[in-house]
């Protein structure tokens, strides 16, 4: 039931600020983020892990690349995020001070659930991010955090895709709790950015709108480009995968800094380029890399659309268009950045007359591989 909207992926973009708060519930008490599904490893392994193994594919591995800042920043784990089928196809070299955290919306994804059993079978922790109550892939891990993102019916994730970051987050806090690695002040600053998530989405999505005019002047558009720095760069990446599968057109997403190293010379005059940029306050070092950025490519004939938080003059005088989020701590900027990329791909798609919630040649669920 598509509940009055024109697509389920309409619906479920909707949804994402229910996705994240349904995700928290139950999991912060008095302030204090624990995770009950965690509490069957036992503090003192939490407390051991040496490293941390996220094995995803596709949407899901963004996530995964998302929280990885979070989870080295707040928990001080050195965390290698990898492709389930790349993973599984090497000699990764685990052992018992491994958690290996698997990511899938679905729960069935073929090659995500091999990565788990061999890791499983080489010593390692596993557990599992999953959307869907009873998956075969929880059902082979030690332990299960479900993000109650609700059921996802378009091909394309979106509210999965929140309600994972949402997950790994708490993941982070509950582990950095555990080993102390950040202080009581540090975790209850953390744990409010996390809960004031739902309203802020919800804010991000009244720019619908003006997207959708975006999407609609752009719909012959053959190439986009999509830049991010930091958690920014996975957001790029997640917006260009989007683009590719719902409008089926060429997108790259790239981290900004890598632009003079090569992707620079895909600039010419006319070419589509979005940029998040990072806050001006809370990333007070990179903001400036970036807008440099914007002037480089702008200067070549490159058309800006430029995600920014509000109130930030900087990116301005540069962009050809600015699409508002509301402030956050960098870390939270995601959940608020990726939010304009999906409706964009969305939007185009339908201005292509294309089916959003099927697109060509996918499956919701990939059990083969
Ligand atoms: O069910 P999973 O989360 O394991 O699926 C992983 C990918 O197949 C999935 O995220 C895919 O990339 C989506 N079509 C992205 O929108």
């Amino acid at each position: 039931d598509k509940g009055g909207w024109s697509s389920f992926m309409a619906k479920e973009v909707s949804e994402q600020p229910d996705a994240v708060a349904n995700t928290l519930r139950g999991r912060i008490t008095d302030g204090h983020v624990v995770v009950p599904e965690l509490t069957e490893f036992g503090d003192d392994v939490l407390a051991g892990l040496r490293r941390i193994v996220i094995i995803a594919c596709g949407t899901a591995a963004y996530a995964g690349q998302t929280a990885k800042y979070a989870i080295e920043k707040w928990a001080g784990v050195p965390v290698d995020v990898e492709l389930s089928h790349e993973f599984r196809y090497r000699d990764p070299v685990l052992g018992e001070d491994t958690l290996v955290v698997s990511i899938s919306q679905s729960g069935e994804t073929m090659d995500t659930l091999m990565a788990v059993k061999y890791a499983r079978e080489a010593g390692a922790k596993t557990i599992s991010i999953c959307n869907t109550q009873g998956a075969t892939i929880p059902r082979e891990s030690d332990a299960v955090i479900y993000t109650h993102a609700g059921p996802e019916v378009a091909v394309a994730s979106t509210k999965a895709f929140v309600a994972q970051i949402t997950a790994l987050y708490l993941f982070a806090l509950h582990l950095a709790r555990v080993r102390s690695s950040l202080s009581e002040a540090e975790l209850a600053v953390q744990t409010a950015e996390l809960q004031a998530v739902p309203a802020k989405i919800a804010t991000t999505l009244l720019e619908a709108d003006s997207i959708r005019q975006l999407a609609k002047w752009m719909s012959d558009t053959r190439a986009v480009l999509f830049l991010g720095r930091h958690v920014g760069f996975p957001i790029a990446m997640e917006g260009a995968l989007k683009l590719k599968e719902l409008a089926y057109i060429h997108a790259e997403g790239f981290a900004a800094g890598e632009l003079k190293h090569g992707p620079i010379a895909l600039i010419e005059p006319g070419q589509p380029v979005f940029v998040i940029v990072p806050s001006p306050r809370g990333s007070a070092h990179l903001h400036p890399k970036v807008v440099s950025n914007i002037q480089e490519i702008r200067a070549r004939g490159a058309r800006i659309i430029a995600i920014a938080e509000i109130g930030d003059a900087a990116v301005l005088p540069f962009a050809d268009t600015v699409i508002h989020i509301p402030l956050a701590a960098p870390l939270f900027e995601p959940f608020l950045a990726v939010v304009p990329l999906q409706i964009f791909a969305m939007e185009l798609s339908i201005a292509k007359g294309l089916d959003v919630d099927q697109p060509r040649n996918l499956a919701k669920s990939v059990t083969v591989e």
